[in-house]
């Protein structure tokens, strides 16, 4: 090795020692990392038998019933449903207390996934609803019928009040099953879910075992059955698989959990966006090109400007492998997504990102990183009361379990951040206030762990940050 002289040396000390100073002022002075310390047992899925999986009983008997949004205002609802015998009626009987009965009529489709063959799964779109509107519906006409209902949002309006859930990585452990259970019996009371993606994780067993999709959707149909759960494909969605022969990716998923992407003139069901009372949500997919030129991006260039705030004055995204993370988990998977959109989530200022992946929870100050222009070298994370909050919500509690180990220190932009699992609920209350809470499963039902009073950038730009600094 050459030697060297000792100008250079005092000149590499004082760089690596500016190094350290500048690095420090970048990551020191982080907010809570919280000192709640889980049980650690592993995440297990509950067996075939369990209850939850329960097949209903009646021959041909509609399972797995789920609802979404089917338009981009709320007016329409996609009811998807499967059965096992025979395809049977693809027809939704639906009705109000001040309506009659009425008919709409759907599609069935199946799929084959290696050696597996799906049921019947029926998608049928109920149109020309009611706002506000509570409506019971029926599925499995002709043999045996099941009713459920579900409440149509209220008209899109600026100070329109609603709560979402917000639920990710969810999978069918033991966890997964705490995780719903708090969702339904937290009083802030869920009108519908944000998912932020990773829905069954089917595909972490052998040959990607589909069984675990009809579990899944068994499991989750005593909430998605009467109130709507926008989807976000996650990575456990692309069900990628080459070595059986699948090479069509999203296949289980597209066939499943049907979206109104077209509603938004998007060209594929993984990005898409809705309007529902006084939110405008647009869902991203991190597992679809985002480069220059390609569908999605030319998708979100146009949408963005089309987001009317005096319509709608919350601008919420959903996308499933979070931007900022500071998890020693997918560490930096977000970041090629980041830099290519963050600079419109700031123009257009977004109030707030849900994203899952991690699974653990952690909240952020408002930052952005947008100044980075290849040779000014600043590529530094700042307080920005443009830009918005990140959520890391993809504590759901599947299978793989908690990510516990975190990067030390904890950044600055960090408010809160806790390797537990839970759920969380973004309670709108007017054009100004929005009332976020975190919910750990080890708590009671009503107890916030982390919580937010959100100001809305549009109507209410102040500085809503939680940490002194
Ligand atoms: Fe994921």
């Amino acid at each position: 090795m050459a030697k060297m002289g000792t100008s250079s040396r005092v000149a590499a000390a004082i760089v690596v020692v500016l190094g350290i100073v500048l690095s420090l002022a970048v990551v020191c002075n982080g907010g809570k990392t919280s000192s709640f310390v889980r049980k650690v047992e592993k995440a297990v899925d509950m067996p075939l038998d369990s209850d939850v999986f329960k097949v209903p009983p009646g021959y041909n008997a509609p399972q797995q019933v789920h609802i979404t949004q089917g338009d981009q205002l709320g007016k329409a609802v996609i009811v998807s449903w499967v059965t096992v015998e025979e395809p049977g009626s693809n027809t939704v009987l639906y009705w109000s207390a001040y309506s009659k009965k009425q008919k709409s009529e759907g599609k069935v489709t199946t799929y084959k996934f290696y050696n597996y063959t799906s049921g019947y799964i029926h998608h049928t779109t109920i149109r020309n609803l009611k706002f506000n509107t509570k409506y019971y519906y029926v599925v499995g006409i002709g043999h045996t019928e099941r009713q459920f209902w579900f409440i149509t949002p209220p008209e899109v309006g600026p100070d329109v009040p609603y709560t979402f859930g917000l639920i990710g990585d969810l999978g069918q452990s033991f966890d997964s099953n705490k995780t719903l259970t708090h969702y339904e019996l937290n009083p802030q009371k869920g009108q519908a879910v944000l998912f932020v993606g990773d829905l069954s994780y089917a595909d972490i067993h052998p040959n990607h075992d589909n069984v675990k999709w009809d579990t899944w959707g068994r499991f989750t149909e005593r909430s998605v059955a009467y109130q709507p759960w926008i989807w976000t494909a996650g990575n456990h969605e692309i069900d990628f698989a080459p070595e059986l022969g699948e090479t069509k990716p999203f296949k289980p998923y597209t066939h499943r959990y049907h979206v109104p992407y077209k509603a938004s003139q998007s060209t594929a069901p993984f990005w898409y966006s809705v309007k529902r009372a006084s939110a405008y949500i647009i869902v991203l997919s991190s597992y679809s090109a985002y480069g220059k030129y390609t569908p999605q991006n030319q998708w979100l260039g146009k949408e963005l400007p089309k987001v009317n705030r005096s319509e709608t004055p919350w601008l919420i995204v959903l996308m499933h492998s979070p931007w900022y993370n500071s998890y020693n988990y997918h560490y930096m998977e977000g970041e090629t997504m980041r830099v290519m959109y963050e600079t419109w989530f700031v123009k257009y200022k977004v109030d707030v990102v849900f994203a899952g992946h991690v699974h653990a929870y952690e909240r952020t100050e408002r930052i952005s990183n947008v100044a980075y222009n290849i040779v000014n070298g600043i590529c530094i994370p700042v307080k920005d009361q443009s830009a918005p909050v990140y959520i890391t919500i993809g504590d759901g509690g599947n299978l793989e379990g908690l990510a516990t180990n975190m990067t030390e220190p904890q950044p600055a932009y960090s408010a809160y951040r806790e390797a537990s699992f839970g759920h969380a609920t973004f309670d709108i209350k007017n054009r100004t206030h929005a009332y976020y809470g975190w919910h750990r499963n080890q708590d009671g039902y009503a107890v916030t762990a982390d919580s937010m009073w959100f100001f809305n950038r549009y109507y209410h730009p102040v500085d809503d940050s939680t940490s002194a600094q």
